[in-house]
């Protein structure tokens, strides 16, 4: 095992209070794409460019299929090493704060209980009309669902560019990062706010920050550990 990888495992353990930031290279390994980088297009479009107010306003139904692919991906995925690393991590450092840019509620089916989902859950969809949000399991819905309420288009419940975040989501995202002793960040290109701030604010307020990614980030700058590979073999060494 490489020394930092033991270094920061014995930090680990030695941790209260620790925050745990996830982007999309987690759920990689469990075969769900990324959405910037080497994982490539779907039908010749950018991923990255179809999570967008613009898209869905230009053309519902394109986002939509992207969407109902991406249902379909997700309800097949089961959790992989990593994200059960983080399950154990909870379960043995109870005030273990995991906040996640995914949505595909993997986290939640490793086991961790308390998930912070800041840009939302795929398998919610929110109607643009009157605002009802519903769980919805079955993973196409087909090019143009409607609100059986209102009638008005329904759009998936997560975050796209142009738009807020949960308020008191992201102030319990801040509060962690604020005050723990161990700041993870995981599978994140780090290009996209304010999930990406997190990291600074916890290492301005004086956490150990440690990235574990295929590759560097804008915040690989500033951390404590760089530690470079594939979440689902770093995180069991980090914690067995
Ligand atoms: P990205 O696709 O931008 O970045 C994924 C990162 O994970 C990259 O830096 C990869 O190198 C790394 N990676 C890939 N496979 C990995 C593995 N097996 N182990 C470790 N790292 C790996 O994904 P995010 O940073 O999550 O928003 O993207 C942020 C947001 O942009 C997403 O939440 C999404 C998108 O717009 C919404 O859809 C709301
Ligand atoms: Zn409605």
């Amino acid at each position: 095992m490489n020394e930092s990888i033991l270094a920061l495992r014995e930090e680990l353990a030695q941790a209260q209070r620790i925050c745990v930031m996830t982007g999309a290279g987690i759920s990689a390994e469990s075969g769900i794409p990324t959405f910037r980088g080497s994982s490539g297009l779907w039908r010749n479009h950018n991923p990255a460019e179809l999570a967008t107010r613009e898209a869905f306003t230009r053309n519902p139904a394109l986002v939509w299929e992207f969407y109902n692919w991406r249902r379909t991906l997700i309800a097949a995925a089961r959790p992989n090493p990593g994200h059960e690393a983080l399950a154990r991590l909870e379960a043995r450092t109870p005030q273990t704060t995991l906040m996640t840019q995914n949505v595909d509620g993997l986290h939640r089916l490793a086991g961790n209980t308390s998930v912070l989902q800041l840009h939302g859950n795929i398998w919610e969809t929110r109607c643009t009309g009157c605002g009802r949000v519903q769980e919805q399991r079955t993973p196409d819905l087909g090019s143009n669902p409607r609100c059986e309420k209102c009638g008005a288009a329904l759009r998936p419940n997560v975050v796209w560019f142009g738009e807020s975040l949960n308020e008191e989501l992201l102030g319990k995202a801040f509060a962690a990062a604020s005050t723990c002793e161990i700041m993870l960040t995981i599978g994140t290109s780090a290009v996209v706010q304010p999930a990406a701030s997190l990291a600074g604010t916890a290492k301005r307020a004086g956490a150990v920050v440690a990235e574990i990614n295929l590759e560097r980030t804008p915040n690989s700058l500033f951390m404590d550990y760089v530690i470079l590979g594939k979440a689902g073999e770093i995180l069991p060494q980090l914690v067995p």
